[in-house]
């Protein structure tokens, strides 16, 4: 947890309150690694541990998504078999990750400085790609990893400490982000709105938080429209995936006052480029 984030950290039940420093015990390479926060409106005490400010504390999986993924296998296997060939799979066209991650660091404009945050970011693909995209340019500012997952967390935080990316971890949900409204130069999320619950609520999310001239990249998978497609996709959807259509999708932005800039599809696999519709 970089030091520097702390005056823009807000509780996620008083999304206006910013956080104090209960105490910081542990500092490592300029992050901090132990240590707490505080709310001081409702009293809650926010634990810092590895490196990873904890919001959310015990809760039981509401999914079958989300019980996988509190695994530690899941968590350790996810970027090293699933996500290297999942876009390739899915959008029926060689997709490597280079490609994707490339795509969206310049979609969301890493070239601006300010906060980056990569909502459901499980290994944090997208964290590492933006913070590394802007180490190769200079530019300054913050970038975020937020899930619920505390496994996945863990091996996002242990694959950025190895390329040396000062990339905060925080885990909370993506329906009460913990920033305040137009703190968010860019939101990204990749995979993630198929399985984050409630679509509409994480979505005015990111009406909330994006400054007005920021921008939210998203991938997504949308419905699909062949037979085995679809009874793939329903069969998934009693673990609690969801995929919408994609006007089903654009509509959901629209109610959450998001203008959708651009859009491209390959596949089952969008990427979605948004903007605040309404001003502060
Ligand atoms: C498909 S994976 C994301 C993959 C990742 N973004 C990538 O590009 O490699 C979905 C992740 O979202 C997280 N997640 C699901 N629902 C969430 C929610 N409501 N709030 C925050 N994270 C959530 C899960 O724990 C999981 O790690």
């Amino acid at each position: 947890m970089d030091p520097k984030l702390l005056p823009l950290l807000t509780c996620p039940r008083h999304a206006e309150t910013t956080l104090t420093v209960k105490r910081i015990d542990r500092v490592v390479d300029g992050m901090i690694e132990t240590g707490q926060l505080r709310c001081d409106q409702c009293g809650t005490v926010y634990p810092i541990a590895d490196g990873i400010l904890d919001l959310i504390g015990w809760r039981l999986p509401t999914s079958v998504a989300q019980l996988v993924n509190e695994l530690p296998l899941a968590a350790w296997a996810y970027e090293r078999t699933w996500r290297p060939i999942a876009l390739q799979l899915l959008s029926g066209e060689p997709f490597p990750l280079e490609r994707e991650v490339g795509l969206i660091a310049n979609l969301v404009g890493v070239e601006q400085e300010g906060l980056l945050i990569d909502v459901g970011c499980s290994n944090g693909l997208y964290a590492r790609g933006l913070a590394q995209a802007r180490r190769q340019r200079d530019v300054r500012g913050y970038v975020v990893g937020i899930d619920l997952s505390l496994a996945m967390l863990r091996e996002a935080r242990q694959r950025s400490r190895r390329e040396r990316l000062p990339i905060s971890y925080i885990r909370a949900s993506a329906q009460a982000l913990p920033f305040a409204a137009g703190a968010a130069q860019g939101l990204v999320m990749g995979g993630t709105l198929n399985e984050i619950g409630d679509i509409p609520a994480a979505l005015r999310e990111w009406q909330r938080l994006l400054a007005q001239q920021g921008r939210g990249v998203m991938m997504s998978l949308v419905a699909a429209e062949s037979g085995p497609g679809r009874a793939f996709q329903q069969l998934l959807g009693s673990g609690g995936l969801q995929f919408p259509t994609l006007a089903e999708l654009n509509s959901a932005f629209a109610t959450a006052g998001l203008r959708l800039r651009a859009q491209w599809q390959y596949g089952v696999v969008a990427f979605s480029l948004v903007q605040r519709a309404i001003e502060h």
